[in-house]
């Protein structure tokens, strides 16, 4: 049911969105997966947050080949989490709590067990089920090579062999075969799934991959010409908008032709981006007349340095505002470390390297480790535009390193051969109460192991308790909700050495001191600080919200 409340078409522009990865929020039916009956029975957790909105990442049937994203059928739910009535239900209670919903829609592959691959496979080459897809001949006397270069973001090739000799473009998994966005059917059949879901009542998209959609599938293909390097890294030694698979000029009509049918719905229902492309560039598919908005990846891939934060945050809102999108933040996702350990990673530390097989981690401090989110949470949800926030954050939830071999359900740990544990640790269930099979997520063991430390982060461990991470969350989120206003910031000049000011319109002031010395806290009142204010400094890894 459309939430007929609520018709501001901009109630995205500085919204808090918080991201649900369904399979580990709660589960309902005790199978240790978590499904939609759990959300929809948890969503008073996230009204009384005081979040605006939640992003689901896919719910979708699936093989999990890669925890969702490969999807087999677009418009369903997976019979393990639920049904389309659970779906409505729980879309239903968060309008009646005032919660907007957001769906991840993930258009540059499928699962290799959807119908159309399916059809695929029997169809042979040269046919028009084929031409849903990217099958190629392959290179060499006997096509017995890849057609082209082309690295998988997990590792090794691009291109699978099949049995009849042709080759077919996963730019992920194996299992997640890349659609051909000439094919028209495709096209069509996304405007479908767009208005499936809108007309369910969901008020925005998350779009996977969006930069990756467009492909130069002219003949013969091209070479990346580097397989040492990413498809990301090499962006920057093409021209602009030339590089064979990623960001390509084309991908934007296709957002255009987007953009068309989420604007038929009252309020238009908005999208953000998921675009692994630096800024000015990225900032194209935030443009009003494509998706509206783009995560922000900069700001999540800055150290802790306030000279590097102050520029990242600088730039993103001056490109966001050319574009007349409003700037996104985020700390953590499902595909990233826990900011609450990622910040704790000594300079240079590649993070993903961090949770290398070999045990050589370094220990981190999760003490100091939550002091540092802490202060990094405040800092970014003082800023102008959008927050998204990853669901265990407003816990103080730390990277899970050490899940044993034997559990990982990654698909990065088999494709790099054993070299990179992937993204599990940031993806164990969530702790509800401080005791119990699974600490309140069901009535089963999670799939995922959740480490005895899990107890004392549960939401029952915080609730009400002064100073806890959750508390602070929900005070911030209370009076960021009063004190919004424009999507401007003031930076404050001469500030000491690491740390960084601004102020915001009514005179709102944000002081975060990312040194490791105390700073005299400026003249104002306190209305919020990442820690206790003690004799009028502002400690280390602190910030501080002022009037
Ligand atoms: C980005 C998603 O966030 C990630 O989890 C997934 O593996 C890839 N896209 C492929 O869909």
């Amino acid at each position: 049911m459309p939430d007929l409340s609520s018709r501001d078409p901009n109630w995205w522009r500085q919204a808090v969105i918080y991201q649900v990865y369904p399979r580990s929020f709660a589960d309902a039916d005790g199978d240790g997966l978590g499904d939609l009956k759990g959300i929809t029975q948890r969503l008073n957790h996230l009204a009384a947050l005081g979040v605006d909105a939640l992003w689901l990442s896919p719910f979708y049937p699936s093989e999990l080949a890669d925890g969702g994203y490969d999807v087999a059928d677009y418009r369903d739910v997976d019979p393990r989490l639920g049904t389309l009535d659970d779906f409505d239900a729980m879309v239903e209670e968060a309008h009646r709590l005032g919660l907007k919903v957001m769906v991840d829609i993930v258009p540059n592959h499928t699962s290799d067990q959807h119908v159309w691959f399916q059809e695929a496979l029997r169809a042979g080459p040269g046919s028009a089920a084929r031409d849903r897809y990217v099958f190629r001949d392959g290179r060499g006397a006997n096509g017995e090579l890849p057609p082209t270069d082309w690295q998988s973001v997990f590792g090794g090739s691009a291109w699978r062999r099949l049995p009849d000799g042709q080759w077919y473009l996963h730019l992920f998994t194996p299992e997640q075969p890349d659609l051909n966005w000439d094919n028209e059917e495709v096209r069509a059949d996304f405007r479908t799934t767009l208005r499936f879901w809108s007309d369910r009542g969901v008020d925005g998209f998350r779009v996977d991959v969006a930069h990756a959609l467009a492909k130069d599938l002219s003949e013969p293909l091209r070479d990346l010409g580097a397989p040492e390097l990413s498809a990301e890294a090499a962006l920057p030694h093409f021209a602009p908008g030339t590089h064979p698979f990623y960001d390509r000029d084309e991908v934007h009509e296709i957002y255009r032709d987007w953009r068309k049918i989420l604007d038929a719905y009252i309020p238009p229902r908005m999208a953000v981006a998921e675009a692994w492309v630096p800024g000015a560039r990225r900032a194209r598919y935030a443009r009003p007349d494509e998706l509206g908005q783009a995560f922000n990846f900069e700001y999540l891939q800055a150290g802790w340095d306030a000279g590097e934060l102050k520029q990242v945050i600088s730039d993103s809102l001056a490109t966001a505002r050319a574009a007349g999108a409003s700037a996104t933040w985020v700390l953590s996702n499902h595909d990233v470390v826990r900011h609450a350990s990622r910040l704790m990673l000594p300079p240079g530390t590649d993070p993903d390297a961090w949770l290398l097989s070999d045990g050589t981690a370094p220990a981190v401090d999760e003490s100091a480790g939550l002091r540092r989110a802490r202060a990094a949470t405040l800092l970014m949800l003082a800023l102008p535009g959008s927050s998204y926030v990853y669901q265990g954050e407003e816990l103080g939830l730390p990277e899970v390193a050490d899940l044993p071999a034997e559990v990982l359900q990654d698909p990065i740990w088999e494709q790099t051969g054993h070299t990179s544990k992937g993204r599990d640790g940031c993806r164990v269930p969530l702790p509800w109460t401080t005791s119990g099979p699974s600490y309140g997520f069901g009535a089963g063991a999670a799939w995922l192991p959740q480490p005895a430390s899990f107890a004392s982060y549960a939401v029952e461990a915080q609730d009400g308790v002064e100073g806890s991470t959750l508390e602070l969350y929900r005070r911030a989120l209370r009076l960021r909700r009063k004190l919004l206003e424009g999507e401007e910031l003031t930076w404050v000049a001469d500030t000491p050495p690491g740390v960084l000011a601004f102020a915001r319109g009514d005179g709102w002031r944000c002081v975060a001191n990312l040194s490791d010395t105390a700073i005299a806290l400026p003249p104002g009142e306190v209305l919020l600080g990442s820690r206790p204010i003690e004799d009028g400094r502002i400690g280390p890894d602190t910030t501080v919200w002022l009037a």
